[in-house]
């Protein structure tokens, strides 16, 4: 395909910073919104099995639940983080992300719908658990399958985007135009070895969940164990698998000995290593996060390089510097994400070291934080409004 359609169906207002830093952005939000759908699909496949197990362990009792309640908060976070990479693909990819999504219109309404039913299934899932319902099972498999199947749509649209020679192909198949927006292309290893990343993390996690529970007197010394064993056996299983699918998948894109590809090979064996001799598990989550920003990279690359190789160059994109939208944005990052973030993390981590029960209004310092924060979203929202009417209007009045 001849990328001159393409760099005419840009932005004419351009991109408002240099393409470079949103492209960054794309790859450090993907890899955040992947870690949680990783754990989501990871504790809730768990939990599936834990359900089995409860009824005559107590480990799996206690254990269950508490995967339950991850993977329900890591959901809302996954959706919240898919935003991020959605809105920067949109500002340097725009011809290849709307082209897609009308290619594959009905897929989008169908992802909707699906991701709808199945947190809302998943809820249902969590409080037939809790009453220990015999059809909870049942209700929490429904909804693990149309997460995963979210997973899928979402894949359709990553893979179909980097494909623009078939663009044409999939409009109008034998010269005949195709409206029905039902075009759904899958590139089955890609997609496997996303979707098996969730078995390392859950693994990670378990390992890091006992870790953590450590001081926690609620908890005996015989669960705290058992959950690190486990997590370590499924983290070095699934980190073996992963990197087994990567080849498969580096090899199937003739990447197998690209510079990139051997790097990610070398993070995984590492952290095979790590995991089964190291005792401070959140050092490996955190080299694990390293893994998958340059998973995420990768993903990048292969893009970049295909779009390049067409002639549509991110880098040449007109350029047209807003800074006082870019100062609004670098704000609220670091005074509402930044604080808010720290804000709950710490009261989350306080809780659990607590042995379940903390006091906020005692706390100096979460108290000082929740302040802070109720006075950054107040000013926020003051100036967000009245800086979008004065915007609005400017030129009208
Ligand atoms: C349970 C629901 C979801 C699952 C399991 C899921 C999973 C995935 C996976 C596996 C990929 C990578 C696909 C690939 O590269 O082959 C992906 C990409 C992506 N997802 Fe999600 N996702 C979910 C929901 C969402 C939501 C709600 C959003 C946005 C609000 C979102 C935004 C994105 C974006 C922007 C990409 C990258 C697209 C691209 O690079 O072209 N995802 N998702």
């Amino acid at each position: 395909m001849d990328a001159e359609i393409l760099n005419l169906l840009r932005d004419p207002a351009g991109v408002p910073f240099y393409p470079v830093v949103f492209q960054g952005l794309y790859i450090l939000t993907w890899a955040l919104h992947a870690l949680f759908v990783f754990l989501s699909l990871g504790t809730m496949g768990l939990s599936l099995y834990g359900g089995l197990r409860q009824k005559n362990d107590n480990n799996w009792k206690i254990l269950t639940a508490h995967l339950l309640q991850t993977g329900k908060i890591s959901v809302s976070l996954l959706i919240v983080l898919g935003v991020a990479p959605l809105l920067f693909t949109q500002v340097i990819y725009d011809p290849n992300w709307y082209t897609i999504n009308t290619l594959s219109g009905l897929w989008v309404v169908i992802f909707i719908y699906c991701l709808l039913v199945g947190y809302s299934m998943y809820y249902w899932y969590y409080y037939a658990n809790k009453k220990q319902s015999s059809t909870s099972s049942f209700i929490g498999l429904i909804s693990f399958l149309l997460l995963v199947f979210c997973g899928l749509i979402m894949h359709v649209f990553s893979v179909q985007v980097i494909q623009p020679d078939k663009w044409m192909q999939w409009y109008a198949p034998n010269g005949v135009v195709d409206t029905s927006g039902t075009n759904f292309h899958i590139e089955n290893i890609r997609y496997i070895f996303f979707i098996f990343l969730s078995i390392p993390v859950v693994g990670l996690f378990l390992q890091n969940y006992s870790d953590f529970l450590q001081s926690n007197k609620n908890f005996d010394e015989k669960f705290i164990t058992y959950t690190r064993n486990l997590g370590t056996k499924i983290a070095i299983f699934g980190l073996i698998l992963s990197l087994v699918l990567f080849v498969l998948w580096t090899f199937s894109i003739d990447k197998l000995t690209d510079i990139l590809s051997i790097v990610i090979y070398i993070s995984f064996i590492a952290l095979i290593l790590l995991a089964k001799n190291l005792k401070n598990s959140y050092i490996i989550t955190l080299i694990f996060l390293v893994l998958l920003l340059l998973i995420s990279g990768f993903r990048e690359y292969i893009r970049y390089n295909i779009m390049n190789n067409i002639g549509y160059d991110i880098y040449s994109y007109p350029l047209n510097i807003e800074w006082a939208s870019i100062t609004m944005f670098v704000l609220t990052f670091v005074s509402l994400g930044g604080v808010g973030v720290t804000f709950i993390a710490s009261m989350a981590w306080k809780v659990g070291k607590n042995n379940g029960y903390f006091d906020a209004s005692k706390d100096k310092a979460v108290t000082t934080m929740a302040n802070m924060l109720l006075w950054i979203l107040s000013i926020w929202c003051i100036v967000y409004f009245a800086w979008g009417f004065y915007t609005l209007f400017k030129n009208s009045l």
